[in-house]
């Protein structure tokens, strides 16, 4: 069943309340930076310590919960941050207590220089980051996984969205199944893990398929990760009746292999976790943002590969990095810049209000 509405009184107070605690536990508010341990805070006190970068809004897949008609507009070529520029404002996030890049799409793979561009980014390992991952469908992996480990790559969550041809077929729009399979051995063999598998599970498309996936997280030791459909899609076709809750992910799967909460804070990660009871390989990763919201934890903003920052997934504007960053602006005023849209970031997503507002960009600009 759905969760009930928040209404916008609701949805106030919530915002009103988290400012209220913060400022009875004297987190800052403000942003604390141009030291050696700044990390950037939103205005709500939540840290910003993971930086998702969108290299290319293409994509090679047509996934219909992110791409149903088609290629949407392509930025020009002018417009993408060049491997440079990333690198640059990059290093500038870092500074500023970012630990986590996550390279994302479109498919980032697509983007030709995406070794070169981990080679740079890997050597901020030397300084505050901590975690270098990619999210891809999966597709190139087979030939380039070992090239992509060598670059400094350290892991990579791969798209699959069902096990059986016809039903990848129709939910990605190829029909490559056998080829994302082969990637996700060949990143095992390069050893890019914990290797993290994202499902978007649709009702009447892929819901029979959650044990089968839980089957083959412990078949193949990976972290499986269930993920409700939101409504990002560029068909606008979302609607509430064909998201499958993460409650309802949870019994099915425990049908079939019962589950263990894995005992660890969970932070500002998007999935709770669990194990398998029986203790066999593999986990589980259930990510609710429709009927569990995480918002409040949330410790993630995204860069697009036209170089505009985006606070939340469900931003409605955006912020033009790559203007400042090409109006020949000193490394102080990028840095300026950054906190005060950090200061923008939006308290938590509005999907259960009924004012909601799709974003204008689709997942494939927007990165996951
Ligand atoms: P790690 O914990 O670093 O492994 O990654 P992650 O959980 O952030 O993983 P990933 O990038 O694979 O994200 C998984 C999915 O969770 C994305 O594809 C989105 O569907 C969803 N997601 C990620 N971040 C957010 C977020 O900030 N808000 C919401 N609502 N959904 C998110
Ligand atoms: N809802 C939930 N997740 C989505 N993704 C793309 N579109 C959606 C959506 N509408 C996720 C995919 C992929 C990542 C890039 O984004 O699972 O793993
Ligand atoms: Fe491509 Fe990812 Fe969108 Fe699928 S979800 S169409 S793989 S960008």
């Amino acid at each position: 069943m759905p969760p009930a509405p928040v209404t916008v009184n609701e949805a106030h107070r919530d915002e009103r309340r988290v400012r209220r605690l913060n400022s009875a536990c004297g987190i800052m508010t403000a942003v604390q930076t141009k030291s050696q341990n700044a990390v950037l805070r939103d205005s709500y006190g939540r840290a910003i310590r993971d930086l998702r970068v969108s290299l290319t809004d293409r994509c090679n897949f047509r996934c219909f919960y992110c791409l149903p008609h088609g290629e949407p507009p392509i930025a020009p070529k002018e417009q993408m941050l060049s491997y440079e520029e990333i690198e640059y404002v990059c290093e500038i996030f870092v500074s500023l207590g970012i630990e986590k890049i996550r390279l994302t799409g479109g498919e980032p793979m697509l983007r030709r220089d995406i070794e070169t561009i981990i080679r740079k980014l890997s050597r901020f390992k030397t300084s505050r980051l901590i975690d270098l991952a990619l999210t891809t469908n999966g597709y190139f992996l087979p030939e380039r996984a070992h090239a992509l480990k060598s670059a400094g790559l350290d892991r990579v969550t791969i798209s699959l969205d069902s096990l059986k041809q016809d039903v990848f077929k129709r939910m990605t729009g190829v029909d490559v199944l056998d080829k994302v399979l082969a990637g996700i051995a060949a990143a095992k063999d390069a050893g890019l893990e914990p290797i993290k598998i994202n499902a978007v599970i649709v009702r009447g498309h892929n819901e029979d398929e959650v044990a089968d996936f839980a089957a083959f997280a412990r078949k193949y030791d990976v972290k499986m990760r269930y993920i409700e459909f939101m409504p990002l899609d560029s068909g606008h076709e979302w609607a509430r009746a064909d998201v499958v809750s993460g409650k309802e992910i949870r019994e099915r799967i425990n049908e079939r292999f019962p589950l263990v909460k894995v005992n660890v804070a969970r932070g500002s990660e998007t999935s709770a976790r669990y194990r398998f009871a029986d203790g066999a390989p593999g986990e589980i990763g259930i990510i609710a943002p429709v009927s569990e919201p995480f918002c409040g934890a949330c410790s993630r903003i995204r860069l697009t590969a036209d170089g505009q920052i985006r606070t939340c997934l469900f931003s409605t504007v955006e912020h033009s990095l790559r203007e400042v960053v090409r109006s020949g602006a000193s490394r102080d005023e990028i840095v300026d810049y950054i906190e005060s849209v950090i200061l923008k970031k939006e308290p938590r997503h509005f999907i259960n209000d009924p004012g909601f507002v799709t974003p204008s960009r689709t997942m494939s600009f927007i990165g996951g």
